[in-house]
């Protein structure tokens, strides 16, 4: 085990939290956690591919404080009323009380639930992330975004409710499939491309390193991730503005991800890259960035083995105006405008609404094309 264990601080006034990135944390948890606890027990929600990896180990990490744990289906499909409903009922049959803490282990899909179960149980307890996944332990157990599905779209329903404490143990990155991994890697290349071209050239220098293995690789890329997240989410907790940066990539790739029926046609991740490459291909074309921009992402992309066009993309996929019909249905539309995350340059991502739907729409025309 590695000695090293970096701590990025969340400073929101009232809700500060540590995020404690390292090899080992899972047996070091009730070092880490016992602090926070007014009795010693916790209430476990995780997911049945977890808990038959994780679980054991994790409890045995927490020692000697109690912690019954339910494990749900896993997959996206488990962000619905039915199992959220479930989870609140077990965690109020386990007797959690209003100082308790609930534990979210697991990768994006049991960190939201959890999480938004947490925020409604007793009208509030407080909860730990534990994320499992690369996805989950750049960006999903950061920063207070919690919830679950509607029928009608991904995230509607939920609540801002910040984590007391996020365990990153990157030991557990390793049980991940290749797949998964790099499908979070996306997300590590986005805060590059939105926030820091220095991160994206190291990314360019160290990712192949990364993916293999490499422990310290591993560890520096999710603190650096986890350090943007921060700084945006301390800037702007509920998305009035800067936080928006964020969804670099996602306004393409929730459409993508739409088209292909949220299946493991496309990950969110890979949807995510992808959706960086367009958008970074929409700010040449509009004369924003470099016109070798969107190559230098795609280079990376393809150098990590990643999708980084539509022609990565198996099976049909609508035309331009459906995708561009299901980018309107996204979360960032605010007064019936679609808002659109471009960039000046690799490192510097804006917000904004001022983009002609016809250049979109030739943009992905000839993607579809290129098929
Ligand atoms: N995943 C985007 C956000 O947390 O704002």
């Amino acid at each position: 085990m590695s000695a090293t264990v970096e701590t990025v601080h969340v400073a929101l006034p009232g809700r500060e939290y540590d995020i404690r990135i390292g090899e080992g944390l899972l047996a070091r948890a009730g070092a880490e956690i016992g602090p926070l606890l007014r009795r010693p027990r916790v209430a476990i929600l995780t997911d049945e591919t977890v808990a038959a990896l994780h679980l054991a180990a994790f409890r045995a990490g927490l020692g000697d404080i109690e912690a019954p744990a339910l494990a749900l289906p896993a997959g996206e499909a488990t962000k619905c009323w039915a199992q959220f409903g479930r989870a609140v009922e077990w965690l109020i049959e386990q007797k959690v009380e209003r100082r308790d803490i609930v534990v979210a282990l697991g990768g994006g899909v049991i960190g939201d639930l959890a999480g938004f179960a947490a925020a409604v149980l007793r009208r509030g307890v407080r909860f730990v992330q534990v994320p499992t996944t690369l996805l989950a332990q750049v960006d999903s157990s950061v920063g207070g975004k919690t919830g679950i599905n509607s029928p009608q779209g991904k995230n509607l329903i939920g609540a801002f409710h910040q984590p007391s404490l996020v365990l990153a143990d990157t030991g557990v990155l390793g049980t991940l499939a290749p797949r998964d991994f790099l499908a979070g890697y996306g997300e590590v290349v986005k805060y590059g491309l939105l926030g820091d071209a220095a991160f994206f050239e190291w990314l360019e220098a160290q990712g192949p390193a990364l993916a293999a293995g490499d422990v310290a690789a591993r560890i520096a890329a999710v603190k650096r991730s986890c350090e943007a997240k921060a700084r945006i989410v301390e800037r702007d907790e509920t998305e009035q503005g800067d936080r928006a940066l964020l969804n670099l990539g996602h306004t393409f790739g929730h459409a993508l991800e739409a088209a292909t029926g949220y299946s493991d046609r496309l990950l969110h991740g890979e949807g995510v890259a992808i959706g960086c490459a367009l958008a970074f291909e929409l700010s040449a074309r509009m004369g924003l960035c470099a016109q070798e921009d969107p190559s230098r992402v795609r280079a990376h992309l393809d150098a990590m083995g990643m999708k980084k066009d539509l022609a990565d993309i198996p099976g049909d996929l609508p035309d331009a105006d459906g995708l561009i019909a299901l980018m309107a249905q996204d979360k960032k539309v605010q007064d019936g405008r679609l808002r659109f995350i471009l960039a000046r340059g690799i490192g510097e991502a804006f917000v904004t609404a001022d983009v002609d739907p016809a250049l979109v729409s030739s943009i992905l025309a000839e993607a579809l094309a290129a098929r």
